[in-house]
């Protein structure tokens, strides 16, 4: 049986995915673009393979008339919308687990990076002002016996705090649920978020984006954290303010920042945020490994057959 997926991507998508979705003779219809094509045949559609961010709407989810499955390459679900997919009767699933590794690892490459100037120090090391060496240049915030606030400490924010432990830090989270692992493996400890940001000197965000978590992080939170604070985003662009940022990071409040998301992603090339010095950018980098990028494949993938062919999905989040 040739099973109809549509898959929504504006790029060639990663070759292991391909070669399974080949493997379970699945012809592939391509949407590339932000909205689905108007003229496209949706009638004989039986899956959808979400490989970008758009979204995936109920409209588009009626409009596939044999539609089984919406299977997301990812563990972050909120551009699919979940409950239109429940009313529906259509299972969602995506990979949780296989990237929180690679998202916690990429998390600490932001906190370090904004707190020792790893960006600016490169660009300098490579420019014409570097002449000569000088021992009070460029100095930065200590990490090691610092204080670090995690805002999400799910699976991801738990490998965040597994890794602070190595930098004997004081481990402050704030979170829908109280996470006892967390307190008990590593001493994590519950704050509510004013506290967090008020006592933290690193900061990060790992939790999905919700509408409890959108606009989390706006110019009040911003003015609560120290002067020398560092924070960085993991998550979703939306969880925090960028204009709110924008203005803190110019005003000299905060000693940086770093993220690996922004709303609209990618920036409009002429953003100001593009021009702040001290907020290291990245281009959604967290589970972009060969190892998470393959077992996120497999999952994904497996996820898709799963609901194609009427069995459970391993991996259901709707
Ligand atoms: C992926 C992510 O890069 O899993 C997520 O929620 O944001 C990333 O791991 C992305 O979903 C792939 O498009």
């Amino acid at each position: 049986m040739t099973w109809q997926v549509l898959i929504q991507s504006d790029v060639e998508p990663y070759e292991t995915i391909t070669r399974r979705l080949d493997e379970g003779d699945c012809h592939l219809h391509w949407w590339r673009d932000v909205t689905p094509p108007e003229d496209a045949d949706y009638t004989s559609i039986d899956g959808i393979y979400v490989y970008g961010h758009f979204a995936v709407t109920p409209e588009l989810m009626k409009r596939c008339g044999r539609l089984k499955v919406v299977s997301n390459f990812g563990v972050g679900c909120d551009h699919i919308d979940q409950a239109g997919a429940k009313a529906l009767g259509v299972p969602v699933g995506n990979t949780p687990g296989v990237l929180d590794a690679a998202t916690a690892d990429l998390t600490w490459a932001l906190l370090l990076a904004a707190g020792r100037n790893i960006v600016r120090g490169d660009h300098y090391a490579r420019g014409p002002d570097f002449h000569h060496y000088d021992a009070a240049f460029m100095l930065g915030q200590q990490v090691t016996g610092a204080t670090l606030g995690i805002i999400g400490l799910g699976r991801i924010g738990y490998q965040v705090a597994r890794r602070a432990v190595g930098f004997d830090m004081e481990i402050l989270y704030h979170n829908r649920n109280h996470n006892p692992e967390a307190e008990t493996d590593f001493g994590a400890r519950y704050a509510s978020l004013d506290e967090l940001l008020q006592r933290s000197d690193f900061v990060t965000l790992n939790c999905p984006l919700t509408p409890e978590t959108t606009g989390l992080i706006g110019a009040r939170e911003l003015a609560l954290m120290k002067p020398t604070a560092v924070i960085a985003n993991a998550a979703r662009g939306p969880v925090w303010d960028q204009d709110a940022l924008l203005a803190a990071l110019r005003s000299g409040h905060l000693h940086g920042a770093a993220t690996d998301v922004t709303y609209p992603e990618p920036l409009a090339r002429d953003d100001a945020l593009l021009g702040e010095e001290r907020l290291i950018l990245l281009p959604h980098l967290g589970s972009a490994t060969r190892q998470t990028r393959d077992a996120m494949a497999e999952m994904s993938v497996a996820n898709l057959m799963a609901g194609l062919e009427g069995r459970d999905i391993p991996n259901r989040i709707a």
